[in-house]
């Protein structure tokens, strides 16, 4: 469906990241995100490529600002993609990223998907080793309990937080549940958000030494 050599090229841009976003991430959301548009009767071609390319921008990749879309871009144009389809997948890359309070919701569903099955990723068995992979790869505390979680960060508090792994929980993993567009996801991330209840309170029963 996808060129292969597109395939391998987004790879590469991967190839040297410890930090939750190696290509294995991008391959698991592209999984979800086929799945999930068979479920909701999207076009699943659209969203295995934006689902491919979703965070080939990210700014902790590329050391750009926020919402790029450079890189996608070029990739599409030079494997002969038609403009109608460039634009479709950088509105949806642009759109699909977590900003904090300054989220956006993209306006196609198959963008909505692909938001979906990113944050899939972040929460359930998976999620959770992620965001320690993150924290000791930013040489985060694992949890400091004189350092309460934050709400509500706009874009910029949250780009720039130094929080704790413990934290990046209350400041986003448990508000995903809420915020999934598609019932077929939905299902899925409740699941996942269980799963991160039971991991939060058997941590927290552990370190005040109740278990
Ligand atoms: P996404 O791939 O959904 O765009 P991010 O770029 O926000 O996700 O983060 C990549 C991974 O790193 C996610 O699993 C996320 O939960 C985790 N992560 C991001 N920021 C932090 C943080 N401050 N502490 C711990 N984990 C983090
Ligand atoms: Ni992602």
């Amino acid at each position: 469906m996808i060129n292969n050599e597109l395939i391998k090229e987004v790879e590469e841009i991967f190839y040297s990241d410890h930090s939750g976003h190696d290509f294995a991430h991008t391959e698991r959301v592209m999984r979800l995100a086929v799945k999930l548009a068979e479920c909701e009767g999207a076009d699943a071609e659209l969203v295995a490529l934006a689902a491919l390319l979703h965070d080939v921008d990210d700014y902790k990749l590329t050391g750009k600002s926020l919402g790029g879309t450079e890189r996608a871009r070029a990739l599409l144009e030079k494997y002969g993609y038609c403009g109608e389809t460039i634009e479709l997948v950088a509105e949806i890359i642009r759109t699909v990223s977590f900003k904090g309070k300054d989220t956006e919701t993209p306006g196609t569903l198959e963008g909505k998907i692909v938001q979906d099955a990113d944050r899939l990723d972040a929460i359930g068995a998976i999620g959770i080793a992620r965001a320690f992979q993150y924290g000791g790869a930013h040489s985060r505390k694992m949890y400091d309990p004189a350092d309460p979680p934050k709400k509500e960060m706009s874009a910029e508090e949250y780009v720039n937080s130094r929080s704790t792994t413990i934290n990046h929980f209350y400041e986003k993993l448990l508000l995903i549940r809420d915020l999934i567009n598609t019932e077929s996801a939905k299902l899925i991330a409740v699941e996942r958000h269980k799963y991160l209840e039971g991991f939060l309170s058997r941590f927290l029963a552990e370190w005040n030494g109740e278990l």
